[in-house]
C-alpha cells in the first residue's frame, strides 16, 4: 500500500458532488417497511406515549395512513394487532374477523399494491402477555407452533403478502411453511425474525401493543444479547426450514450480527430498528440534545451499511420525506 503524501483520502471529500460520487451506501424510501398498530373501534388515533408520531389506529384511520405510506414510496407495512379481548390462547390472533385480518383486508381493498406483512406472534393476544401457550409456567414450544401456523394461514386467507413469525419458537418457520403449503400458499414468502434478542429496546412497543408479560420474562425463548455464534445457528436453521428473508432484531446494538450474517449467508436480510431505538432518538431530539434528522439518517445508514437489505423502522415516513428533498 502506497501512502501519504501520494495518497490523500481527503481528495474525495472536497465537495458535496465528490462525496456523492464516492458514497458507498445510499438509503431510499424503497428500503423501508413501516410498522403500524391497528385497533378496534372507530375514529381511534391514540398516540403512543413513548413513541411520538406513532399511533394505535382504527381501520378508518388506517386507510388514510396507508395512502400516505404508499404516496411516500414506501413499499411495505408490517401490521400488529391490538385485540378486543385477550385470553390464555390468544384466540383473536387466528379468528377470521380478528383485528389484524380485518386490517389486511382493508389495506388490500384500498391499496392493493402496498405489501402487507403480518406479524405472527401471540403476545399481543394472550392475557399473560407471552408469545405462546403456557404449560407448567413456561411457553410450550410445540403447542405454540400449531397456533402460529393457524395464525399465518388466517393472515394468508385475509390477503397478507408476507408473514413474519416473531415468537422465537423452535421450528416455527418449518411449521408455518408446511401449513401455508397445505392451504395452497406455497408462493407466500416468510420473513423470519431469526435472531431476535431478549431486549430492553422493546419497552415502548410493549406499551404500544399492551404486551408486557404478566409474569417472568422472554429470556427463555428470545436470544441472549451476548451471543453472535448462536444467531448464526438460528439463521441457518430458519433458512433450512424455508425462510425467504431472515431478520436481526433489534438493529442498532446488533450491527455486528447483521454484518456477520450477511457475509455468511448472502441471504435477503431485514433489520428491525425497534421501538426503543426510535424513542431514544425522539426524546433526545425533543430536548434539543441531538439533531434528530441527522442522527436518524446516520443510524439508518449504518444499518444498511452493515448489510441489511430492508429496514423496518418507525422513522420510515419521515425518512422518505427527508430523502425526497
Ligand atoms: C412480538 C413482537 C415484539 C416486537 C415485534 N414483534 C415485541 C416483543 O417481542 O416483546 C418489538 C418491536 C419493537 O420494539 O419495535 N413478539
Amino acid at each position: 500500500m502506497s501512502s501519504f503524501p501520494r495518497v490523500r483520502l481527503r481528495r474525495l471529500r472536497g465537495s458535496a458532488a465528490l462525496r456523492g460520487l464516492a458514497r458507498e451506501t445510499r438509503l431510499s424510501a424503497s428500503d423501508f417497511i413501516y410498522p403500524i398498530f391497528v385497533t378496534h373501534g372507530r375514529d381511534v388515533r391514540n398516540e403512543i406515549d413513548p413513541m411520538p408520531g406513532i399511533y394505535q389506529l382504527s381501520l378508518d384511520h388506517l386507510i388514510t395512513e396507508v395512502g400516505e405510506v404508499e404516496s411516500l414510496g414506501i413499499p411495505a407495512v408490517l401490521l400488529f394487532g391490538i385485540p378486543a379481548k385477550k385470553d390464555a390462547e390468544g384466540t383473536e390472533a387466528y379468528e377470521t374477523n380478528g383485528i389484524l385480518q380485518e386490517a389486511i383486508r382493508v389495506i388490500k381493498q384500498t391499496a392493493p399494491d402496498l405489501l402487507v406483512i403480518g406479524d405472527v406472534c401471540l403476545c399481543e393476544y394472550t392475557d399473560h402477555g407471552h408469545c405462546g401457550v403456557i404449560e407448567n409456567e413456561t411457553v410450550d414450544n410445540d403447542k405454540t407452533l400449531e397456533l402460529l401456523a393457524k395464525m399465518a394461514v388466517c393472515q394468508a386467507d385475509a390477503g397478507a403478502d408476507i408473514v413474519a413469525p416473531s415468537a422465537m419458537m423452535d421450528g416455527q418457520v418449518g411449521a408455518i411453511r408446511a401449513a401455508l403449503d397445505s392451504y395452497g400458499y406455497e408462493n407466500l414468502p416468510i420473513m423470519a425474525y431469526s435472531a431476535k434478542y431478549a431486549s430492553g429496546f422493546y419497552g415502548p412497543f410493549r406499551v404500544a401493543a399492551d404486551s408486557t408479560p404478566q409474569f417472568g420474562d422472554r429470556n427463555g425463548y428470545q436470544m441472549d444479547p451476548a451471543n453472535v455464534q448462536q444467531a448464526m445457528r438460528e439463521i441457518e436453521q430458519d433458512i433450512e426450514e424455508g425462510a425467504d428473508i431472515v431478520m436481526v432484531k433489534p438493529a442498532l446494538s446488533y450491527l455486528d450480527v447483521i454484518a456477520t450474517a450477511k457475509k455468511k449467508f448472502g441471504y435477503p436480510m431485514a433489520a428491525y430498528n425497534v421501538s426503543g431505538e426510535y424513542s431514544m432518538v425522539k426524546a433526545a431530539a425533543e430536548n434539543e440534545w441531538i439533531d434528530g434528522q441527522r442522527i436518524t439518517m446516520e443510524i439508518l445508514t449504518s444499518i444498511k451499511r452493515a448489510g441489511a437489505d430492508m429496514i423496518i423502522s418507525y422513522h420510515a415516513k419521515e425518512m422518505a420525506r427527508w430523502l425526497a428533498v
